[in-house]
């Protein structure tokens, strides 16, 4: 075999999680997984060996990268750990729900008269458990989807899970962000760099980002 001493294993999660409520609704987000896939086929198109896990989208899987599909928060957390301990670069950019319901219901869930009250329980934080084991030579990057106080939202989240780098996106704006085949970010490192990179293809944008991580 023909050693590639560039080549990086990078672990990417995209996609939202799904929690399920009964057998036909379900508790999610708005993110479509554009922005992950389009790492993963940029890493992939670099020469890196990709594992792409992901929560349900509607995308062609990238060719040639190892693909895990999953539901929920506790399915992506599992494959996340799973893979962990081989990966070079890890990149969460999965919205992941932070909450699901206290049960699943096995049957369909009837309606009745007056309001619906469901209780919600706390999902594990996959990012904040991976940054606990990880080892010095990892690279782990975060991605903030906020709305409001960005700033001040995505140095609290690289602080507290413990990354190398947060990247963060408004997902307030209708032509960046959630769906959209463009996007905007600006790159925090855990050293106090800051990189903005302007609003453009996510695509174009992801080759970008890994030329950042992997310098
Ligand atoms: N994340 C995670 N597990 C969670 C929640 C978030 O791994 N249960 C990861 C995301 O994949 C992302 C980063 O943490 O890389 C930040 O996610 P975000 O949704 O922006 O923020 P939260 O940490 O959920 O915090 P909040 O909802 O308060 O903004």
């Amino acid at each position: 075999m023909v050693p590639r001493p560039h080549c990086k294993k990078i672990l990417i999660s995209a996609g939202p999680t799904c929690e399920d409520i009964d057998p036909i609704r379900f508790f999610s987000n708005r993110s479509t997984g554009k922005m992950g896939f389009a790492l993963a086929r940029a890493a992939k198109k670099q020469g890196h060996d990709v594992i792409l896990v992901t929560g349900p989208t509607s995308l062609a899987p990238p060719k040639s990268c190892q693909v895990r599909t999953v539901r929920s928060a506790r399915e992506m957390k599992k494959a996340m750990l799973k893979y962990f301990s081989k990966a070079d670069i890890i990149i969460k950019t999965a919205a992941v729900a932070d909450y699901r319901p206290q049960k699943t219901f096995t049957k369909k869930l009837k309606k009745q008269e007056g309001p619906l009250t469901l209780t919600f329980v706390r999902n594990p934080d996959i990012l904040k458990a991976l940054g606990k084991i990880k080892k010095a030579h990892q690279t782990l990057v975060g991605f903030a989807a906020e709305t409001h106080q960005g700033l001040y939202h995505a140095k609290k989240k690289l602080k507290e899970k413990k990354l190398d780098w947060i990247i963060l996106n408004d997902v307030s704006r209708h032509d960046i962000g959630f769906g959209s085949d463009s996007n905007e970010v600006l790159l925090m490192s855990k050293g106090g760099e800051k990189i903005r990179l302007k609003k453009q293809s996510k695509l174009k944008l992801a080759q970008k980002i890994l030329a950042i991580l992997l310098a």
